[in-house]
């Protein structure tokens, strides 16, 4: 239940490795089903499409909205909704709202007529399974049992399908009862068809649910610890990627997830992390919340932070000024813009007054004006002309074009090999780039003439 980034590409891959499962994928949404049987998928992840084709044509992927009856027919239930952070009412703005999942447990109740596992994959407070299954034990038709699974996905945007066909381990939950225990044998069972046994990991159903968040408030954590010595690094003049260099040497720490940037987006780590705030919160336990929201605030400060320095180094004004943003997607190898770090920076540079020029290669204006109202209630019915002040590009020399600047806002490849020169040559003098990434190759652009300002790095702005 629920084709979005996790649910088609999960089962997408069970299908391909399972070829005697027959998966079903459904949804609410028509208009997303119909896309995921199109040649156009819903969402862009390297190498999806392939992996699709192969369920698709062999017969045991299917895509539907016939809710009601693919339910009735299966023996496993993956439940893979959304569960976002609450906007209103009890732990509005940290909580996470599993409306979605009790909704998807009464409709599962009410169509079983035979046993079902019932597997939670989206993320969830810790104790969901508990109110899932007792929706499920209060709305069972007689004689139908249920058993209740945590199996959270690892799986990280624009490496999805890698990361899934090669995960670093599976998680799964279970009551240690010996049904429960079954239940879980039974799904580690489907997974053991591509992944090797020591990687599946399985545990009790509390400590499942709340592994993931850890898992995400921890790497979450990284992102902000760099950020923040990148701010000390600037103050300094040491150079973050050398720290990030010789701390990640160290087998202890480990070289992943040590690379500054504008700060981290995507619609799961701020929302996990506030998730693991309020759970802590709701256990008295204050120190432990404000340990985990201060890696929230650092993100925070570092994307206002990095709109401060373009207005401080564009001599204190980008009134008028046309800006180029390159990028607009919370990472690359995705088009997905939730929670982006762009939408930020674009947001002040708007207040500002500036003209934000964005080119993405994977976001539609039509995405990035529903993410601008989304997170930061942004449209032309609240700010009106606010749709004047953001132009979507289809060529980065276009957005650049006499620019006063580019600003680096996502690490697509594409932007180590553009011609600076060219860009240069197009553009307002003094010519800026900020380096939101620090992907570009700042000596040769300071060669070229412009004043490049990377993330963390001295400061020379000559
Ligand atoms: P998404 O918004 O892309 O997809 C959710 C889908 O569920 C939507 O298409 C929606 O229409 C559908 N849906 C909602 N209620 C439904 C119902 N009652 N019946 C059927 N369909 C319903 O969300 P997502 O990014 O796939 O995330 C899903 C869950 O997985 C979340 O809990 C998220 O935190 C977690 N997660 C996400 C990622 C990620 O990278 N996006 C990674 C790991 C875990
Ligand atoms: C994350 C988790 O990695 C994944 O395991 C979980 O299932 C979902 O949440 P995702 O949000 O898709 O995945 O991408 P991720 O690669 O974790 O990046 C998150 C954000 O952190 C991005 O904006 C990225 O650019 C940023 N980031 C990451 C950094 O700024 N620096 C880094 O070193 C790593």
């Amino acid at each position: 239940m629920g084709a979005g980034y996790v649910g088609g590409p999960t089962m997408a891959v069970i299908a391909k490795m399972c070829p005697k499962i027959l998966v079903t994928v459904v949804d609410l949404s028509q208009k997303q089903i119909d896309a995921w049987n199109s040649d156009s998928l819903p969402i862009y992840e390297p190498g999806l499409e392939e992996v699709v084709k192969v369920g698709r044509g062999r017969g045991n992927l299917v895509f539907s909205t016939e809710i009601e009856k693919s339910i009735a027919e299966a023996d496993v239930v993956f439940i893979s909704v959304n569960t976002p952070t609450k906007t209103a009412g009890i732990g509005a703005g940290r909580a996470a709202n599993v409306k979605n999942c009790e909704l998807c447990a009464r409709t599962i109740a009410k169509v079983s007529t035979s046993d079902k596992i019932v597997v939670e994959k989206s993320t969830v407070p810790v104790r969901t399974s508990d109110a899932v299954r007792s929706v499920l034990e209060h709305g069972a038709n007689p004689g139908v049992k249920f058993q209740v699974l945590s199996n959270p996905e690892f799986l990280a945007e624009g490496t999805a399908v890698d990361d899934l066909e090669r995960p670093s381990r599976v998680l799964l939950g279970s009551l240690q009862s010996d049904a429960g225990l079954k239940a879980c044998q039974v799904v580690a069972n489907v997974y053991a068809n591509w992944v090797p046994r020591e990687k599946i990991l399985t545990t009790n159903l509390w400590s499942s649910e709340l592994g993931k968040l850890v898992a995400n408030a921890m790497l979450a954590q990284r992102v902000s610890s760099v950020n923040s010595i990148s701010a000390l690094c600037e103050a300094t003049g040491a150079n973050i990627a050398e720290i990030s260099r010789s701390c990640g040497t160290d087998p202890r720490i480990g070289p992943k997830f040590l690379q500054a940037s504008v700060g981290f987006g995507g619609s799961c780590f701020q929302k996990d992390i506030l998730n693991l705030v309020y759970l802590c919160e709701s256990y008295g336990l204050n120190e432990c919340a404000e340990y985990w929201n201060w890696v929230v605030k650092m993100n925070d400060y570092q994307k206002s932070r990095f709109s401060l320095k373009i207005v401080r180094s564009m001599f204190n004004t980008v009134t008028g000024k046309k800006i180029a943003l390159f990028g607009f997607a919370f990472k690359k190898d995705t088009g997905d813009t939730r929670e982006t770090a762009a939408a930020f920076v674009a947001r002040d540079l708007i207040e500002e007054q500036a003209k934000v020029h964005v080119y993405d290669p994977q976001v539609s204006r039509e995405v990035m004006m529903m993410e601008f109202n989304y997170t930061l209630g942004l449209s032309e019915a609240t700010k009106p002309g606010f749709g004047d002040y953001v132009i979507t590009e289809t060529d980065p020399y276009e957005a650049a074009d006499g620019a006063h600047a580019i600003a680096v806002v996502t690490e697509w490849d594409e932007f180590k090999t553009l011609d600076y020169q060219k860009l240069y040559d197009s553009m307002s003098k003094p010519a800026f780039i900020f380096d939101g990434r620090n992907i570009i190759d700042a000596p040769k652009c300071r060669e070229i003439g412009f004043q490049v300002y990377s993330i963390g790095k001295p400061v020379t702005m000559t």
